[in-house]
């Protein structure tokens, strides 16, 4: 392994740098829209708890976006972003969540939690493929930064599996 990874940075260590660096600028467009979006999540969400999560998760996301630009520093590349398609659609998607669901409802805050999910999920596939191909460029401080925006985005899928779960509880109760 130790050998395949030395390998890719002696011949392909430019090319790997390259795409790295596509991914970071991915990644600081979609904080960058993350932080426009959240704040309407959390207006629109019903619960109290729910929007805590959206309001604990936006002032995490302006710490990603510093640490972004912290990367960027440390890497020497000016710190410019590159539209994420991807985060187009999963915010087009909260929104259709919006536009098809009642106010003040359970059913509105289920379907904020599974589209925001997804949004957790996207972030994480990406920083932990970022902080991988860090190690092998051997940034190591640029991985470590990358590990603790990680840990966050983990935490944060975290607290809405554990409200996903208290309104499954919830729901099983009023039944
Ligand atoms: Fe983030």
């Amino acid at each position: 392994m130790k050998n395949y990874i030395t390998d890719i940075v002696k011949h392909n260590g430019a090319k790997l740098r390259k795409l790295f660096i596509i991914g970071l600028r991915d990644m600081y467009w979609a904080e960058k829209k993350l932080i426009k979006s959240l704040p309407k999540l959390a207006r629109t969400a019903t619960s109290e708890d729910l929007k805590v999560v959206f309001e604990t998760h936006l002032t995490e996301t302006q710490a990603h976006v510093n640490r972004l630009e912290r990367i960027f520093k440390v890497i020497d590349e000016p710190a410019k972003t590159k539209k994420c398609s991807a985060m187009v659609g999963l915010i087009n998607e909260c929104d259709e969540i919006i536009e098809s669901t009642e106010e003040q409802s359970s059913v509105r805050d289920w379907g904020l939690i599974f589209a925001s999910q997804k949004i957790e999920h996207y972030e994480i596939a990406s920083y932990g493929t970022l902080r991988t191909i860090a190690h092998i460029l051997r940034y190591a401080e640029v991985a470590e930064l990358l590990q603790i925006t990680l840990d966050e985005e983990i935490q944060a899928n975290g607290k809405l599996n554990d409200l996903a779960e208290a309104y499954i509880y919830m729901e099983a109760v009023l039944d």
